[in-house]
């Protein structure tokens, strides 16, 4: 069988109200975390992973997610003109990653409802939804390994990491039972955004799935759950307990995540990403000591 060929969506229809007034007149997936906008570094795992068809889902005011990933001619011949070819370099490479492409999600009604809006462009494929409040390093595999766990068993994959008990409520649980293979679990059950004694485990939802267009069925009756939205967590249950399906499977990340999802942990992904980067890092890590030790 020749390999899968999978398509990417990314929800980026959110109204950012945790940002505002930052993102009053620019969605929140434009925010730069050190001189990207997040939504660039998971178009980048994306295309990493070797996915060049990307769906972006757009909101009010997202024009500059589209006008990000498109060229810019006279910009291009001014750095060239300038002999600026790092520059230049970076932005080429913003509008060559892949070939991206936009649909209005009209109302934000949720995460599930974004996602069915994708249906009609990702057709007959496999896809992998990616979000863009989670960063996943690049130095650390994941969404490779979700997409083969997929191609083995046309399963709903999710992507989970432990986190502490008091974080559960912001994320959804998994109810797991182990596999032979120690990084991935089969999923018995999902809670959307549990209250820490009621969440089957602290393993979270982290936002990276891969699904097959059976998602868009049960997406199409899925009721409104948590706070009135239609989540995809629910659906996934639904997946999860379908006894004639293939489940859902969880693949257990334990390397670098950032979330940038509110403001102190954006902060944090801004201080870590930055400390790290050969460009930066020798700079900021001294002063960072510095500042720190003056705490
Ligand atoms: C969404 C999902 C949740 C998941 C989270 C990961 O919630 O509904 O299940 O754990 O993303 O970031 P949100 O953070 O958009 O409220």
């Amino acid at each position: 069988m020749p390999p899968m060929k999978f398509k990417a969506v990314i929800p980026a229809a959110g109204l950012g109200t945790r940002f505002l007034p930052a993102t009053k007149a620019m969605p929140k997936e434009m925010l730069p975390v050190v001189d990207k906008p997040a939504i660039q570094y998971v178009v980048e795992e994306a295309a990493q992973a070797g996915i060049d068809d990307i769906l972006v889902i757009i909101g009010r005011n997202k024009n500059a997610v589209a006008n990000h990933f498109d060229s810019v001619p006279e910009l291009e011949v001014k750095l060239k003109d300038k002999g600026d070819h790092d520059r230049l370099r970076r932005v080429l490479e913003s509008s060559d990653l892949a070939d991206i492409h936009f649909v209005r999600q009209g109302e934000p009604k949720g995460l599930g409802h974004a996602v069915l809006r994708a249906k009609a462009h990702v057709g007959s494929s496999s896809f992998a939804v990616l979000l863009g409040d989670d960063l996943i390093d690049e130095r650390d595999i994941l969404l490779t390994t979700m997409l083969a766990e997929h191609e083995r068993t046309g399963a709903a994959i999710i992507a989970l990491m432990e986190v502490d008990p008091d974080q559960i409520h912001l994320y959804g649980a998994a109810d797991v039972e182990a596999t032979d293979n120690a990084d991935v679990v089969k999923v018995m059950g999902l809670v959307e955004k549990p209250k820490r004694e009621d969440a089957p485990s602290n393993l979270a939802i982290i936002g990276r799935y891969v699904l097959s267009p059976a998602v868009f069925d049960v997406l199409e009756h899925t009721e409104p759950g948590k706070g009135g939205e239609i989540q995809l967590t629910d659906a996934l249950q639904e997946l999860a307990a379908d006894p004639d399906g293939p489940g859902v499977y969880g693949v257990v990340f334990r390397g670098r995540r950032y979330d940038t999802g509110d403001r102190v942990d954006y902060i944090k992904a801004i201080v870590q990403l930055a400390a790290d980067r050969e460009d930066l890092g020798p700079e900021l890590r001294p002063w960072f000591k510095e500042f720190a030790a003056g705490l």
